[in-house]
């Protein structure tokens, strides 16, 4: 077939969204990069420290402390390097058996801190859940772009709670990110999903939000898994976000799935043609 004349205004649609994903997935790239690096150098901070106080005391005690100190921060560091890998792997885009809860724990190595430091405590209800079918960086970035957000609603601390839920007669499974923050008024729900919508005046201090692209990203990616995102707020006391995603069934073939921004290393699109 051959066709010289100018692209129809649907390529040109299909250009831009592929440029659209393209950008979507640097942006998240560049948040986790600054995430990384700034817990990377709280790290190295504690290792320095301490191996200078091992160094300076000849004594067994504070020598043997020091080293346990040294010990535990290049554990946490093992911890933070292994969930970073773990958004880029599934390369494949393909649907798996994905545990919810491990894709919770990895996000929160990546963001224990930094809840920390805005005085937000952390509660995790899981139950006992299925695997669900799911692209498990995907679903992590959803995860991470919900905590984010929930942790920006709470500037001046809060509580936020990670729970896990089986719906079997649905064969589905709940995974609700809910804060105690500045809720969201009713006539601006249907807003939030909106790409570009945002209330924020730009990235905050960790160089996150603002963009208004965090919540469409999610609601398509969830949408490519033939699951629901659900919010439920309440001005001044918090805020709600549920995801829904079906239980890996075994029998089901694999799909590769539609292309949707994601962590994974930007080869995808390359490699995915096979
Ligand atoms: N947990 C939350 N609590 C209160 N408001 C929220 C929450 N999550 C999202 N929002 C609102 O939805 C808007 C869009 O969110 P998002 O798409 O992630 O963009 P951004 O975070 O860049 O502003 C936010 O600007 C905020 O007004
Ligand atoms: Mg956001």
């Amino acid at each position: 077939m051959t066709r010289n004349d100018t692209p129809s205004s649907e390529e040109q649609i299909e250009l831009l969204k592929q440029q659209l994903t393209q950008a979507q997935r640097m942006a998240a790239l560049g948040e986790l990069v600054g995430t990384t690096t700034h817990e990377f150098n709280n790290i190295l901070m504690t290792i320095l420290n301490y191996a200078k106080l091992g160094l300076r005391h000849k004594d067994e005690p504070t020598r043997d402390k020091a080293l346990s100190k040294i010990l535990s921060a290049a554990q946490r560091a093992e911890k933070i390097t292994n969930s970073v890998l773990g958004l880029a792997r599934n390369r494949k885009e393909e649907f798996a058996p994905t545990e919810l809860a491990k894709l919770v724990e990895e996000s929160l190595v990546l963001l224990e801190r930094e809840m920390q430091k805005y005085r937000v405590a952390v509660r995790c209800e899981f139950a006992e859940v299925p695997p669900v079918r799911a692209i498990g960086n995907q679903i992590q970035q959803v995860l991470l772009n919900l905590m984010t957000n929930a942790r920006q609603a709470m500037p001046n601390g809060g509580e936020l709670i990670l729970r896990i839920s089986h719906d079997a007669a649905a064969g589905m499974v709940d995974m609700t990110v809910r804060d105690s923050g500045s809720g969201i008024p009713q006539d601006k729900l249907l807003k939030i999903f909106d790409r570009f919508y945002s209330t924020k005046d730009g990235p905050d201090a960790s160089g996150k939000g603002g963009t208004g692209v965090g919540l469409s990203t999610c609601k398509d990616i969830v949408d490519a898994h033939q699951g629901r995102l659900r919010v439920e707020s309440s001005v001044g006391r918090g805020t709600a976000f549920t995801v829904r995603l079906p239980v890996f069934k075994q029998t089901a073939a694999p799909t590769s799935a539609a292309p949707i921004p994601s962590l994974g290393v930007p080869v995808t699109a390359a490699k995915a043609v096979k």
